[in-house]
């Protein structure tokens, strides 16, 4: 049976990663996924990961079942990162509950089920353009995907007038998929102003906000990134939340998210979450529990949480200094095209504005690899690479 199958094409993401590996190239440069690379080119484990890890195999006493939404302290530390002093009074209220996910595509999926199998026969909207994987993931679900304008390539910022007249037209009770920071793969994001003015949106029309929250510290910090979600949190009554620890703790292989649900009472987030745990018990029952004890080890110890927060600020302006190199080092290459709004994106990602032909010259003369929309993982460049990184570009511009 399996013969007669047609080869799936490979993921447009992750695919590049192994075409990749197997380039022979010894001048190859990735810049497709979305990992963080240091000054050498490599994805590192951070130090306050690597004390975490060495004290949670220290005190592990059992390699039992987690509960199946995780361990509840993991929980708590999840929305107390997420929504802040501002979340105090959902928590008082028992208005927040939050389930530790494989990663925060497992988070994804399971808010895709659980909309799926409670909501009825509702739309999904995502920004145009989103991360590959999120039609995906909501197609995979059943869920019917449409996009809403979001980002004006003539003038390299959100189109949201537009993103608004296309929210306001969605019928109620539908979902809106959000960036909560760093959009991914456009760098570009909300800001405050914009941030109230889609709240009051969501509230009139009646829509879901879906967050995603994958880069928390990578944009402007820990801190200011969370703002336009905590908006939402003061306008609505419901939210759902997907956030990752893949990027800010570099817990990539560890597979460490979370779903948390935002409801109107406690009983309402009750309820929601009986649900939510039987979409998990019949995907993968309960979550890996190493990267959230990692994560849960360094949030309740003073010491970790401030090596890890400074770790945060170094990947941030590692990513920035690398912004600003980029940008010289194009002109420098003799590039005339205008890239100084490079240095104004967010996050690991830029949206180069390179069309699919000179992506695929990038990568069949020069051995440089960047998804076939132009997004560069700006976190994979180096002093090293920018040089040849640069010439490239010049050359197939
Ligand atoms: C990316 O967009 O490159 C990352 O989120 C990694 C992935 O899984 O695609």
């Amino acid at each position: 049976m399996f013969e007669q199958l047609e080869m799936a094409p490979a993921d447009a993401i992750l695919g590049l990663t192994e075409a990749f590996k197997k380039d022979k190239s010894p001048h190859k440069i990735n810049l497709g996924v979305g990992v963080y690379k240091d000054a050498h080119g490599e994805t590192p484990v951070l130090p306050s990961v690597r004390l975490a890890a060495e004290r949670v195999l220290a005190a592990e006493k059992t390699k039992g079942y987690l509960p199946i939404v995780g361990d509840a302290e993991f929980g708590l530390l999840t929305r107390k990162l997420l929504l802040g002093e501002p979340g105090a009074a959902i928590e008082s209220a028992g208005r927040a509950r939050t389930a530790h996910t494989p990663g925060g595509t497992g988070a994804l999926r399971v808010a895709a089920d659980f909309i799926k199998r409670c909501l009825g026969d509702v739309m999904i909207w995502m920004s145009d353009p989103t991360w590959a994987n999120h039609p995906a993931i909501f197609d995979a679900a059943g869920i019917e995907t449409h996009s809403y304008p979001y980002y004006d390539a003539q003038n390299k910022s959100v189109a949201f007038s537009a993103m608004c007249e296309a929210l306001k037209e969605a019928p109620r009770g539908d979902v809106v998929l959000l960036h909560a920071c760093c959009h991914n793969p456009s760098g570009v994001d909300l800001d405050v102003e914009q941030w109230r003015v889609l709240a009051e949106i969501l509230k009139e029309r009646g829509l879901l906000p879906l967050v995603d929250f994958a880069y928390q510290g990578f944009g402007d910090g820990l801190e200011e990134d969370a703002v336009g979600l905590r908006i939402l949190c003061e306008s609505l009554d419901e939210i759902l939340i997907c956030s990752s620890y893949s990027k800010n703790f570099g817990l990539y292989r560890e597979r460490c998210g979370a779903l948390t649900v935002v409801g109107a009472s406690d009983e309402a987030v009750s309820r929601a979450m009986s649900h939510v745990e039987k979409v998990v018990r019949s995907n993968y029952s309960n979550p890996p529990a190493h990267g959230g004890a990692i994560v849960t080890a360094i949030l309740t110890d003073n010491e970790l949480r401030a090596m890890w927060e400074k770790e945060v600020s170094e990947m941030r302006n590692r990513i920035n200094g690398m912004r600003s190199l980029f940008v010289k080092s194009l002109k420098a290459a003799g590039v005339k095209q205008d890239f100084s709004f490079i240095e104004q994106q967010r996050g690991m990602f830029s949206f180069s504005g390179l069309t699919r032909e000179q992506v695929t010259d990038l990568r069949a003369k020069h051995a440089i690899y960047i998804v076939g929309s132009g997004r560069i993982n700006v976190a994979g460049m180096t002093e090293a690479n920018m040089p040849a990184l640069c010439a490239a570009i010049a050359d197939v511009l």
